[in-house]
């Protein structure tokens, strides 16, 4: 009940736009964390699209959550200025080090681990957020600290 009430409230904010679908979508993760399973048919019944449209929105961006996240998030900037300083090394041994790979979350809902494309801290690669931290040059071993304390 909870969830549709937010859900609700977001497209009553919305209605009337054009292209509101996506902003929609957005919001409902801002709030809820994930974008969840009965979003589709509540949004097609609201916006008068069909399941299969909005179904199509949640999986073809991949920023969109199916599942709620972990108690933390971390996101590893993937996009050419931070690969270019060994982001790809960082990616290997999150996964290495937790058994997961971008896009999931621990089993026992410690740890989600993302990738992204661009923090915008180019200029201090490889870099990567802890929840609504910022890190940059981030190396494994302090990646590896952080991964650690996340799931303990
Ligand atoms: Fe990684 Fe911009 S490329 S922060």
């Amino acid at each position: 009940v909870a969830t549709k009430a937010v859900i609700a409230t977001i497209v009553a904010a919305h209605r009337g736009r054009r292209g509101a679908l996506l902003p929609i979508l957005h919001a409902i993760q801002a709030e809820l964390g994930h974008v969840p399973e009965e979003t589709a048919a509540l949004l097609a019944r609201e916006l008068n699209l069909s399941r299969a449209d909005v179904h199509g929105v949640i999986s073809f961006y991949h920023d969109f959550r199916r599942e709620p996240p972990g108690r933390t998030t971390v996101r590893i900037c993937r996009a050419e200025a931070c690969q270019a300083l060994g982001s790809e090394a960082l990616v290997a041994h999150a996964r290495e080090r937790t058994g997961i790979s971008p896009g999931e979350t621990t089993a026992d809902g410690s740890l989600t681990l993302e990738q992204v494309f661009c923090l915008g801290n180019c200029a201090l690669g490889p870099a990567v957020q802890v929840g609504d931290r910022l890190h940059g040059r981030m190396d494994p071993d302090r990646l590896r600290a952080i991964l650690d304390e996340a799931v303990s």
